[in-house]
């Protein structure tokens, strides 16, 4: 075991050296860092394909590197108050700002879930546990961040339930009465896929007969909205782009459903999507719903629906049952489900495959009279926003949280 540890820490060291080189945008900032962060997890990337390929460690084991390497043990400092819970069997980080004396008023409430395409990440990574600090003691909030399981020992929808039932839980009015929380002052919030996930409860919830507590606002940064078109034009124009390049993006689409090979080439290809899911297509229509400065030179043309039977299940080749599931991709539910969202703020990168998921959700939101603020980062990058922490701290990543929070504390 040991052994095996010391050589990928060789083999890695080696290859983070070779692979220093990467067309990073201009408009840029901090190029030459993020070349360096990025060879680094690229390397990380091609490590973990050929320990799969020689049945070693399979690929997301490799990459929880990452998360392990980050990890710190989050503890009650002069300012915060923090306690590990478990809501609904769900293990939780909850943080809680201190005071020095008691005014009674009621505090806000942050739900967090953190990024890592549903298999990597943990509320336990240095950068959210210092998201939720500074969020508490600039929010006066309580911070609820969400050890969700990961995929892919636990495939969708268990991600998504644990989320889910986390937040029920905690919006019971004797759950938010013991927390001191204003139940008019909720919201829902996460990065990547925990954007996804954060969408997708908001959404659920809205839905909810037996749901009383309606959230204030939900934050989604750099989302993943659908999976169904894995072409739009961020995913041609950013499919080399750090640090989610697009294989790895489709990677944690086909490892969030199934384990199963075939779906992760068809993803690949795009030619995934099942008659369930076609049917859906036009929510995810990028000629229909991105503003004509990004389609560009793109061309629209839908993907196609496998066709092709696999004997083996009676199956088109490559198809999922939860393709079409808005649990799992947002865009896909009907305006008049939009209609109920409550305030929103959307963040979008130029430089990232999921740009376009982000600004085709922006549009539809806005169509339906949903208050929406769009930041978008014309040079901002994938996972800016856990870059805060040395030696991988991007100016971009500072920018990001400070506008996220300033946004927080006027409309939370
Ligand atoms: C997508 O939108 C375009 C028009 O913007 C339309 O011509 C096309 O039929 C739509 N395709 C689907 C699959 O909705
Ligand atoms: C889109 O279609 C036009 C006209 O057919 C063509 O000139 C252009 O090269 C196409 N763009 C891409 C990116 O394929």
């Amino acid at each position: 075991m040991r052994c095996k540890g010391v050589f990928l820490v060789a083999l890695l060291s080696a290859l983070t050296a070779y692979y220093v080189y990467l067309p990073i945008p201009n408009n840029v900032e901090e190029r030459w860092k993020l070349m360096l962060t990025d060879s680094f997890f690229r390397s990380l990337s091609h490590l973990a394909e050929l320990s799969e390929l020689v049945g070693l460690f399979d690929y997301m084991r490799v990459m929880m590197f990452v998360t392990f390497a980050e990890r710190v043990v989050p503890v009650s400092d002069d300012r915060v108050k923090v306690v590990d819970e478990s809501f609904e069997g769900v293990d939780v980080i909850v943080y809680q700002p201190i005071q020095n004396e008691d005014t009674g008023e009621l505090r806000r409430a942050v739900i967090y879930l953190h990024g890592g395409g549903w298999c990597l990440g943990s509320s336990r990574m240095s950068p959210y546990d210092l998201l939720a600090r500074h969020m508490v003691t600039e929010l006066n909030a309580v911070v609820v961040s969400v050890e969700y399981r990961l995929a892919p020992a636990h495939h969708f929808p268990v991600p998504f339930e644990d989320v889910y039932h986390v937040v029920k839980y905690f919006l019971h009015v004797d759950v938010l009465k013991s927390y001191r929380i204003n139940p008019e002052r909720i919201a829902v919030s996460g990065d990547s896929a925990g954007g996804n996930l954060a969408a997708a409860v908001t959404q659920q919830l809205q839905q909810d007969p037996r749901n009383n507590i309606n959230l204030k606002v939900q934050a989604l940064i750099y989302p993943v909205l659908q999976a169904l078109d894995l072409n739009t034009p961020s995913y041609q124009q950013n499919q080399h782009m750090p640090i989610l390049p697009r294989t790895l993006m489709v990677r944690f689409w086909s490892e969030y459903f199934t384990s199963d090979k075939s779906f992760f080439r068809a993803m690949m290809t795009n030619t995934h999507n099942n008659p369930e899911s076609a049917a859906l297509l036009k929510f995810v229509n990028w000629s229909s719903y991105l503003p004509e400065s990004y389609r560009q030179t793109y061309n629209y043309s839908a993907p196609p629906v496998a066709i092709k039977i696999n004997p083996a299940h009676d199956d088109p080749v490559g198809s999922n049952r939860w393709l079409a599931d808005p649990r799992a991709s947002p865009l896909l539910v009907p305006d008049t489900t939009l209609r109920l969202l409550p305030k929103t703020y959307v963040v979008t990168c130029e430089y990232d495959v999921l740009r376009d998921d982000g600004l085709m959700y922006v549009t539809r939101l806005l169509n339906v009279g949903v208050d929406v603020t769009h930041k978008h980062y014309p040079a901002g990058f994938h996972g800016a926003l856990m870059f805060s922490v040395w030696p991988t701290d991007f100016k971009i990543g500072r920018k990001m949280i400070d506008n996220y929070v300033t946004w927080l504390k006027h409309n939370l």
